[in-house]
């Protein structure tokens, strides 16, 4: 049993690139681990969102991890901003943390010159405070994609610096899990890249059958194959993509004899995934709506993964302060 953990800021629902992406691979992960599933509504305010919005988001986000099976039973699941410890621990990473390391990491000089009349302090050190949602735990392994690499970069970092300063063999240096092969990569609707919410180009787990044939019928194709046996251009490939994820075998097989002898009508293609989709969303979707009208649920999942995450960090932060040498009188 390996402790894992993961973390996501709440701005926004959960879409298919985030269930064949993530989601089914932690709920497979949580069998056999020892996972910690967090919101992180404290970082998620370095865009200064909406007071009225936060909350509504983060129970958006909880809402739908525990619809796709995330099971706080088998998990503890819980929200950044109940463990105080992490601010705490924050705090005294920070001290061992450089301007000169912060202002090169690619996130933040992406952000800051995206958005250059926000650079704030905790855009700067988003890292750190990533880091100490790591190491409150001591988590071995934190499943992430590549843009988030070089923050666990620096976790090791911070990591080994606090180990060396103090002479401790204290906190392990996390790396990546890998999901090897069963990682799914699910392309956009918009012809090219992944999707993503910022790229507006996502069918939300949350969308009803309308909204997703609509998204569906919208999707980017071309002219249609003139030469037997093409290789497909990135936008219907993207749609067979997905296609062959949501899909049987046969139909996928079915779609591909289409296009190879140059009969495919993207108009069926088209309304055979947007069905196929629809059938994998609909009893998620059910769910969401289920146990977002279930305020007393969600309250003792909160409550209940609070108190968890909270005796395992409170523990750690006993060490740190004593290896740090704060001593009570
Ligand atoms: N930075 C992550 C993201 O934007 C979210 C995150 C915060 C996180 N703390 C974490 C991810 C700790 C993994 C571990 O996706």
């Amino acid at each position: 049993m390996e402790t894992v953990l993961s973390g996501i800021r709440p701005t926004g629902n959960l879409h298919l690139g985030n269930y064949f992406g993530a989601l089914v691979n932690f709920v497979k992960m949580q069998e056999k681990n020892n996972c910690y599933f967090f919101i992180a509504d404290w970082h998620s305010l370095t865009t200064h969102p909406d007071p009225k919005m936060l909350h509504v988001n983060v129970r958006n986000v909880l809402s739908e991890y525990l619809a796709t099976g995330l099971d706080p039973e088998k998990s503890i699941i819980y929200l950044q901003s109940d463990i105080k410890e992490v601010a705490e621990l924050y705090l005294l990473l920070n001290m061992h943390a450089y301007l000169g390391e912060l202002e090169k990491t690619v996130s933040f000089k992406d952000k800051a010159r995206k958005n250059p009349n926000n650079v704030n302090a905790g855009l700067l050190t988003y890292p750190v405070l990533q880091a100490a949602d790591i190491l409150i735990h001591r988590a071995l392994k934190v499943p992430v994609g590549k843009d988030q690499e070089q923050h666990l970069e620096m976790t090791r970092n911070y990591a080994k610096r606090f180990n060396n300063k103090y002479g401790v063999d204290f906190f392990p240096e996390p790396t990546a899990y890998n999901f090897g092969d069963e990682l799914i990569k699910i392309p956009g609707l918009d012809g090219s890249g992944k999707m993503g919410k910022s790229e507006g180009n996502c069918i939300y787990l949350i969308d009803d059958p309308k909204t997703i044939e609509k998204k569906v019928k919208k999707a980017l194709t071309d002219q249609g194959p003139t030469e037997p046996n093409s290789v497909k251009p990135e936008c219907i490939e993207n749609l067979f993509t997905i296609l062959r994820v949501v899909s049987k075998p046969e139909t996928v097989a079915f779609f591909e004899e289409k296009w190879n002898t140059c009969e495919i009508r993207y108009g069926d293609l088209k309304k055979q995934l947007a069905e196929d989709v629809i059938a994998v969303t609909t009893p998620i979707r059910e769910r969401i709506l289920e146990i977002q009208a279930d305020d007393n649920y969600l309250r003792k999942v909160v409550v209940e993964g609070a108190e968890k995450a909270r005796e395992s960090a409170s523990k750690t932060m006993k060490e740190v302060r004593s290896i740090m040498g704060f001593k009570s009188f």
